[in-house]
């Protein structure tokens, strides 16, 4: 193993597990420690916060790493070499956040997204479409450097676009605007006064939006 590899293998590790730490116990000190959730829900349905905030963490550093440095900001080359583990442990967070809503997903814990008569909310349909959509489309920009398709040049290109990625980026904002903005805008209702996971990961999103829209060529 040559000291590239060796060094790109240090920083993907230690950039996944401290992502992967620190969302995971923003979930468990904004919910349990000093939010109203028993502990009894960490296993499931606070562990999926967690799991789902360090996907959109390492997706977003994914896409705009490369972006940053166009900028003329000086990024490690450790962090460079690190974009493939955080694209593809990304996806797989992301997998898992998906089974495990799917799991979760009824009027009893996810109340607000549902009408009294049982049907989605507005912004409940509004939001998983934006999550279904961005999970496909994540799905296919993984294929595509899996496949065959890693030989078509002008895919290539299109699907790392800044047009395409900017619509991809807008697609996991969507899913986080429509399920939390009611709450982003009452803090006084805050556990503990920290914001919401969505919030969190809303805010990761626009300033990987903003580097992308100068950074990417
Ligand atoms: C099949 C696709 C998806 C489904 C069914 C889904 C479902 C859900 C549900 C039910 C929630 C509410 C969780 C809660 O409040 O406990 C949620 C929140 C969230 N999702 Fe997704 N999602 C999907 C795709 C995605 C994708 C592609 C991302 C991007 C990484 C993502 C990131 C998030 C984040 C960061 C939250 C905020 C958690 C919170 O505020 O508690 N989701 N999703």
């Amino acid at each position: 193993m040559n000291e590239q590899v060796a060094n790109n293998k240090n920083a993907e590790g230690s950039i996944i597990t401290t992502t992967l730490a620190l969302s995971i116990g923003y979930a468990v000190l904004r919910y349990h420690i000093v939010g109203p959730v028993p502990w009894k829900d960490f296993p499931f349905f606070i562990l999926n916060k967690g799991l789902c905030l360090a996907a959109f963490i390492l997706l977003t550093m994914n896409f705009a790493l490369g972006p940053l440095k166009n900028l003329g900001a000086s990024v490690p080359q450790g962090w460079l070499g690190a974009r493939k583990a955080m694209g593809m442990t990304g996806f797989l967070l992301v997998m898992l956040h998906a089974l495990m809503s799917f799991l979760l997903f009824s009027p009893v814990v996810y109340g607000k997204f549902y009408e009294e008569d049982g049907t989605l909310t507005l912004l409940a349909g509004l939001s998983m479409l934006g999550g279904v959509t961005a999970f496909v489309v994540l799905w296919g920009y993984n294929m595509a450097f899996q496949t065959f398709l890693r030989e078509d040049k002008a895919f290539i290109a299109f699907i790392t676009s800044r047009k395409f990625m900017l619509f991809a980026l807008l697609l996991g904002a969507s899913h986080l605007f429509f399920m939390g903005y009611q709450d982003w805008l009452k803090p006084a209702g805050w556990h503990g006064g920290l914001p919401p996971v969505s919030l969190v990961a809303f805010a990761f999103f626009a300033v990987g939006y903003v580097i992308n829209l100068f950074g990417r060529e």
